[in-house]
C-alpha cells in the first residue's frame, strides 16, 4: 500500500466533499467530518455516479444521480447495507496541508 497526493487540505473544508480524478487510478471522493479527512471510491456501486459531487450531511453522503446514501467511513449503502453495495473506502492521512490516499482500498 502506497500513499499519493491526492488534494490540498484547504480545498475541502469541513461538511464538504470532492472528487479527484487521478492517474492511473480509480477517481475518489473525499469528505471532511468535522475535520477528520475520509474518502471513497467515487464512483457509486449503484450505477456509477460521482459521490464526491453528492451532498454531505454528518458522515453520510447522499449521491447526486438517483440519493442512495453512503456512510462515508464505513463504504455502507444505507438502502441496501450488504457488500456488494459497498463502495471501498480508502486510508487517509495529512502531510503538509496535502491530502493522501492509500491505494489500493481497503475491504469495506
Ligand atoms: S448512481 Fe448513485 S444512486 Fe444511482
Amino acid at each position: 500500500m502506497k500513499y499519493f497526493d491526492v488534494a490540498k487540505l484547504e480545498d475541502l473544508e469541513p461538511g464538504t466533499c470532492l472528487s479527484v480524478e487521478l492517474d492511473n487510478a480509480p477517481s475518489v471522493a473525499l469528505f471532511n467530518v468535522d475535520g477528520k479527512i475520509l474518502a471513497l471510491n467515487n464512483t457509486c456501486p449503484h450505477a456509477g455516479g460521482p459521490l464526491g459531487e453528492g451532498t454531505l450531511d454528518g458522515e453520510v453522503v447522499e449521491c447526486p444521480w438517483h440519493g442512495w446514501e453512503f456512510n462515508v467511513r464505513t463504504g455502507a449503502c444505507m438502502e441496501n447495507p450488504t457488500p456488494e453495495w459497498a463502495a471501498s473506502c480508502y486510508q487517509t492521512r495529512v502531510e503538509n496541508g496535502v491530502i493522501q490516499v492509500a491505494f489500493p482500498p481497503e475491504a469495506a
